[in-house]
């Protein structure tokens, strides 16, 4: 298939890109500036600059390269500069999401939206793909209204949900919660982590895996596509802690109200994924052995 993808500079596109060009397909991946994908470009896959605000530059890739399915990742990923900023946020999240959606459907391609478990309200996780939505901030609002413009304009449409996602990949600078538990306790610094929140935290490579399914299956729907593990940060650091052999006497067990920050964070979020076992034959690796693969990677 011709796969283009949005949003391929970020977290996901750095597993999603390799993952579609190692099974076959031929990629253009578009990102804001430069490429920063580190691996080497070939036959199967090019890169082209894309600010998925801009309609006209955007209407231009598609009709020139007229991809059979588009996976759009691009967003306005941070829960607190959206909740600061929620004019931009909107416009990056819903305004270009709506965009992009019409002009698929006039090229008649197939469309992979990816979503979150903000889209929930975090009062009865983990949750399966028919419960019902409730977004607590403005990120989570402006995913949940453009999943609604998706299934709403794109005949084929798809909704990748997912949870936490993590992983090293050469492109990204981004800290996870892992990467910064390794940072502060090989300082030696003393932090605070959440025990009350939980989730089915992501490893990346599953992501971009499910996502290549959504895409060679015909996926139609929305499919939650996370870790079957359900953890709490608590947990989460504390495995990252021992995996490295550091020091876990320096952190110390919070609630979420502890912290004071701009965008409030759905307490119990995490997702039932058989849908995807079911129906796409997703497998996730445990959260160990994604662990293992993102601090050897
Ligand atoms: N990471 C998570 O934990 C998580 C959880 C749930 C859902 N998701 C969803 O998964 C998708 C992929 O996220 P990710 O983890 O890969 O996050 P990410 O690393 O922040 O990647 C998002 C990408 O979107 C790009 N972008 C932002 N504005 C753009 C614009 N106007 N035009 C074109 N590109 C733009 C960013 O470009 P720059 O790199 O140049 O800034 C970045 O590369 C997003 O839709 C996100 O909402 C992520």
């Amino acid at each position: 298939m011709r796969i283009l993808v949005t949003g391929a500079n970020g977290l996901l596109g750095g597993f999603l890109v390799p993952e579609l060009v190692s099974h076959g397909h031929e990629v253009l991946a578009t990102g804001l500036g430069p490429c920063r994908l580190c691996f080497p470009s070939g036959s199967a896959y090019a890169y082209r600059t894309l600010d998925i605000t801009e309609p006209i530059q955007a209407l231009e890739i598609l009709q020139d390269w007229r991809p059979d399915h588009v996976v759009h990742a691009a967003a306005m990923t941070e829960v607190d500069p959206c909740e600061l900023d929620p004019i931009a946020c909107w416009h990056i999240n819903v305004t270009a999401t709506r965009f992009i959606a019409s002009a698929v459907e006039a090229l008649g391609a197939s469309m992979t939206y990816v979503s979150t478990d903000f889209v929930f309200d975090g009062q009865k996780g983990p949750y399966r793909e028919t419960d019902p939505t409730g977004p607590v901030n403005v990120y989570g609002c402006s995913k949940h209204i453009a999943e609604k413009a998706v299934m709403e304009t794109v005949t084929r449409w798809s909704i990748a949900r997912t949870v936490l996602v993590y992983g090293h990949s050469s492109n990204i600078s981004r800290a996870s919660l892992m990467t910064w538990v390794r940072s502060k306790l090989q300082a030696g610094e003393t932090i605070r982590v959440v025990d009350d929140q939980i989730r089915t935290p992501t490893y990346a490579g599953d992501l971009a895996m499910g996502i290549r399914l959504l895409a060679e299956c015909g996926a139609i729907g929305i499919f939650h596509l996370s870790g079957s593990d359900v953890l709490t940060p608590w947990d989460m650091a504390l495995q990252t802690a021992r995996y490295l052999n550091l020091d876990a006497s320096r952190m110390l067990r919070v609630n979420a109200e502890t912290f004071s920050q701009p965008a409030r964070r759905p307490l119990r979020t995490g997702f039932l994924i058989e849908k995807a076992r079911q129906e796409l034959g997703y497998r996730p690796v445990a959260f160990a052995e994604g662990l293992r693969m993102s601090f050897e990677r």
